[in-house]
């Protein structure tokens, strides 16, 4: 039988070299594809809770410190969409805070700079379930959640509020 040039015929310890190529390659596909998959951006840090005065900080009017934004009590980071929400940007008021109401009823006047979503039409709530699932979600992490979120006004737990329904949220995250 003729004998494949030396080069080519692999001894065990270069045989052993390339399946653990193949086997890390493998890996690698397996995680981009999960990658892929995941429509929610991860929180980039261990989520926290914030309370109205420490999300005011986070308003755009410091070029160094991220944006931040709640609706419906879920703080996301919009420092990506600096052009929507920067100092001057045309939706600048909605940061700093939790914008729900605005955002269910397109709206910028200051009275609805608010989390109170009481007396929304059907519509305007479906449109920010909408606008909540598919813009923030999918565009910006979240960093955390106000206490609003968490606790009813009189502080009683909010029962709504169930940590591991919130995508990448880890019970080991601390408030
Ligand atoms: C004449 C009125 C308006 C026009 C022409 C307009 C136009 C736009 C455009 C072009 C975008 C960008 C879409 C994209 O590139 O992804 C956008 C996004 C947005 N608009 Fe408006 N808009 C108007 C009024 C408002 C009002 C009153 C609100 C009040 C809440 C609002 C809230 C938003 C929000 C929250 C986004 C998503 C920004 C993001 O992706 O982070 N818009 N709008």
């Amino acid at each position: 039988m003729k004998e494949f040039p030396h080069q080519l015929l692999p001894n065990s310890e270069s045989a052993m070299a390339i399946s653990a190529v193949c086997v890390l390659f493998l890996a690698l596909c397996a995680t981009l594809a999960e990658e892929v998959k995941l429509k929610y951006k991860p929180a980039t840090k261990p989520v926290r809770l914030f309370t109205e005065e420490e999300l005011k900080r986070y308003d755009g009017s410091q070029e160094d410190q991220p944006i931040y934004l709640a609706i419906k009590g879920v703080v996301f980071d919009v420092t990506t969409g600096k052009e929507f929400y920067g100092k001057d940007a045309p939706y600048n008021a909605l940061v700093g805070k939790d914008s729900t109401r605005a955002v269910a009823k397109m709206s910028l006047d200051p009275a609805d700079l608010t989390s109170d979503t009481s007396g929304l039409t059907e519509e305007q709530l479906e449109s920010l379930d909408s606008i909540f699932e598919d813009t923030y979600k999918t565009k910006y992490p979240i960093v955390g959640y106000t206490a609003s979120r968490i606790l009813n006004e009189d502080g009683s737990p909010n029962e709504d509020f169930k940590p591991e329904d919130q995508p990448y949220f880890q019970i080991k995250d601390e408030f």
